[in-house]
């Protein structure tokens, strides 16, 4: 889908600006044009951006705070392994 019809940029291209390491709108218009015209697509481009920056971020519980791997080693059924046990 165009995103940027000013120089006719396609969402995937953003998303692939963004991929590359593009953090806004101003780098994605640096790399691939897009919003370095008219400006409307900016909240577009924007949103692409919030979107893959989304998908990139580690999952956070319900409080917010970002998941952390269990520093117990865990056992085939993935339940802790407690000191003085073996595994099973
Ligand atoms: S529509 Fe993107 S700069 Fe105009």
């Amino acid at each position: 889908m165009y995103v940027c019809l000013c120089v006719g940029v396609t969402n995937q291209t953003v998303a692939n600006a963004v991929a590359a390491g593009a953090k806004s709108s101003k780098d994605v218009a640096e790399v691939c044009g897009a919003g370095s015209e008219c400006g409307r697509c900016r909240r577009t481009v924007r949103a692409i951006i919030d979107s893959r920056r989304a998908a990139e971020a580690p999952p956070q519980d319900p409080a917010g705070r970002e998941r952390r791997r269990p520093s117990t080693p865990a056992n085939r059924d993935g339940a802790p392994q407690l000191p003085g046990r073996t595994a099973d």
